[in-house]
């Protein structure tokens, strides 16, 4: 696992786009898995600004992670009023980048047969050829997408309950905002599983703030546990990078170690 502690939320998501960049850049016909939340924003607004500079994304396809149950992208409704994961990444980079709309899959929040959806979406995956590159952010109560705390480390996409955190955490930071009342919040969602996100070739985290440091220090450095079912990092045979701002990377207890690694491959150029 590379380890990549950076001095704050700007300059971790200027590294965590520098990692996406190089990868399309490498391999232009490549699938990437993305995520949704405050954290991956200032990442894409740095893709978005690669992508005016001539980063080509037209032959990329792209897999999101997840959508609230009982929303989902209907571009004639004003955006304060759907609270989409669809519209989210229309709106924070897919409008913005050359990304065709047909490569483009999200979890159909309005979908009349979701459990039939999820069969679909894995389904999907495989014939893109699987993820080349997951984004993962990581949420309050250590879940990846909405695997939420007693999802199986092997699940597949598929229906989740929101935690109470989740609920909360989701609230205050997207619904609030835009004058949801607490209970018109969806409850469920459709997720990527933790064995679906396993699957893929590489695996991208990132992480701010001091509110996450204790949950980030759970998944890299405490037990594997369905409780924090990110800790499946642990067992992830692909290459991972995890990239943390100081805040968030304060908890770790190895921390020193992870610094000395990362300045040893830059010495080697094996960065
Ligand atoms: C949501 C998403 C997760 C995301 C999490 C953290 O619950 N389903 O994929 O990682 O939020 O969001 P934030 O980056 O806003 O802390």
């Amino acid at each position: 696992m590379d380890i990549i502690v950076r001095e704050n939320y700007e300059e971790m998501s200027e590294y965590a786009a520098g990692v996406i960049g190089r990868f399309v850049r490498n391999k232009p016909y490549c699938v990437l898995g993305l995520a949704t939340g405050s954290t991956p924003i200032g990442t894409y607004r740095r893709l978005i600004k690669m992508h005016r500079e001539g980063l080509d994304f037209s032959k990329v396809v792209a897999f999101n992670l997840d959508e609230y149950i009982g929303v989902g992208i209907n571009l004639d409704v004003p955006y304060e009023v759907d609270q989409s994961y669809a519209r989210f990444m229309h709106e924070e980079l897919f409008s913005h980048i050359n990304v065709k709309k047909e490569n483009i899959h999200i979890p159909d929040g309005l979908t009349k047969d979701p459990t039939g959806f999820c069969s679909w979406y894995e389904e999907e995956i495989k014939r893109a050829g699987g993820i080349d590159l997951q984004l993962v952010g990581i949420g309050g109560d250590g879940h990846w997408g909405f695997n939420e705390p007693g999802s199986s480390l092997a699940s597949r996409t598929s229906i989740q309950a929101l935690s109470p955190q989740t609920l909360s955490d989701n609230y205050e930071s997207f619904y609030k905002k835009a004058g949801v009342e607490r209970d018109k919040m969806p409850h469920f969602a459709i997720t990527m599983g933790i064995g679906t996100i396993l699957d893929s070739k590489n695996i991208l985290m990132i992480a701010s703030g001091v509110n996450k440091a204790d949950v980030v220090a759970k998944c890299i450095e405490g037990p594997v546990t369905s409780q924090i079912t990110s800790s499946a990092i642990q067992l992830y045979a692909g290459g991972v990078t995890v990239a943390l701002d100081k805040a968030a990377a304060s908890k770790l207890q190895n921390l020193q170690h992870y610094i000395h690694i990362e300045r040893l491959k830059e010495e080697y150029g094996m960065g």
